[in-house]
């Protein structure tokens, strides 16, 4: 007899996600010799605790909760009061004033790209983004048979490979999605480079007779550490979209909230609003949770505290140069993606985890010859992994 599960999410199951390997990989060293032995470096999941306002949020909810429709459903696009707060926000950050009716609220980053692709796709549609990135993407694009084509960054500071794009952009490209700060590297693009992007999109937009979309996709936005600028993308080109989150800077990631917010010129915005806020219904989200867009609505300019990460960021640093190790130091986010010092990237990462070290290969982020580690852990587990570092690397080194 035949299986229920389609063929397609089958093979997925098959070939699933390494950072998922290395997470179940995790669980089992953590049972062998403890959680506080094992260096888990694998996983983007954020430990600092939300910032006091939450919880004060949280409690103003609750004491409410009496009230009828107080947890009730909501206009598909969100709650009208958090759009405007968040629209404020956007044009902050942005230089230019975005109107409430420009961004709706949707269920995490995640949520949003999949509105955004399931707006725009049709099967055989292609996104492009540059490699490494992050491996939803790809899937994302898939769900609506849509294909993701990557383009490597250059090697050394995984700036943009604007020629590379040049050459993967044709008539079936219908978006370029780019992650700044990024995720696996923590790169922040400069206006130049968008600017460069910018032209040639324009070039080939112009050849197909219709926008590409240009989606940045910011959940680490806050999080830039010596003073870099993050460039307005709306400034440098009409058919952008932003889509932003509130998991990583209210370590708010299991409460699935986050924005679409369109350029204040974004060519056809009624018609693409109204698609993104019908998507948003329709793939079964209906709205984003209440309780996260009332936390948001009050706490649009609260963080956790960002210099906890540049601590971890400068200490991991410190312990990835005593191992001998080659990386590229991140201005942003809160990730390393360092070189493997032997070609293949999955049998490094063995050799960590006979360390007891947890990190996924470059390869699953579409960039082989890396590992991704991330530092959104204690203090004392990065300096407490600095031995058993020096060690996998004594053992690649043969
Ligand atoms: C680059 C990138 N995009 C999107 C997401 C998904 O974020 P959210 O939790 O807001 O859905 C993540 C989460 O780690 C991410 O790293």
């Amino acid at each position: 007899m035949k299986g229920i599960v389609s063929d397609e999410i089958r093979g997925y199951m098959e070939h699933s996600s390494w950072i998922r390997k290395m997470f179940e990989e995790g669980i089992e060293l953590k049972k062998k010799y403890g959680d506080a032995n094992v260096y888990d470096f694998s996983l983007g999941n954020p430990d600092l605790p939300p910032p006091t306002q939450v919880k004060k949020v949280l409690a103003d909810i609750t004491a409410n909760v009496d009230k009828p429709f107080s947890l009730g459903y909501m206009p598909n696009a969100g709650l009208p009061s958090t759009r405007a707060a968040l629209a404020e926000k956007v044009s902050r950050e942005q230089g230019v004033e975005i109107p409430a009716s420009k961004l709706i609220i949707t269920c995490g980053a995640a949520g949003g790209l999949n509105c955004v692709f399931r707006a725009i796709l049709q099967p055989g549609d292609e996104v492009v983004c540059p490699a490494p990135y992050f491996v939803e993407y790809g899937f994302y694009a898939g769900n609506y048979g849509g294909k993701l084509v990557s383009v490597p960054s250059n090697q050394d500071d995984f700036s943009l490979d604007i020629e590379g794009f040049r050459g993967a952009l044709n008539e079936k490209t219908r978006a370029v999605i780019i992650n700044s700060p990024n995720n696996p590297t923590g790169r922040i693009y400069t206006e130049e480079e968008l600017n460069r992007l910018a032209e040639v999109l324009k070039e080939q937009s112009a050849k197909n007779e219709r926008p590409i979309l240009l989606i940045s996709d910011e959940p680490y936005r806050f999080l830039n550490f010596d003073g870099v600028e993050i460039p307005s993308l709306f400034q440098l080109y009409d058919a952008s979209v932003v889509i932003g989150s509130f998991s990583k800077n209210l370590s708010l990631a299991g409460e699935r909230i986050g924005y679409i917010a369109a350029a204040p010129n974004f060519p056809d915005a009624q018609v693409f609003m109204a698609a993104v806020t019908m998507t948003n219904r329709i793939l079964g989200f209906v709205n984003a949770p209440i309780l996260g867009q009332e936390i948001i609505n009050q706490c649009t300019d609260c963080e956790v505290d960002m210099n906890r990460y540049r601590v971890r960021r400068d200490l991991m640093a410190q312990v990835l140069s005593d191992a001998g190790m080659e990386y590229y130091l991140p201005p942003g986010a809160f990730y390393f993606f360092p070189k493997s010092p032997i070609e293949d990237d999955v049998e490094f990462v063995r050799m960590l985890v006979a360390e007891r070290i947890l990190a996924v290969p470059g390869r699953g982020f579409g960039m082989a010859g890396h590992i991704r580690l991330a530092f959104c852990v204690n203090e004392k587990t990065i300096t407490d992994a600095a031995e058993s570092f020096k060690r996998a690397m004594n053992a690649a080194k043969g």
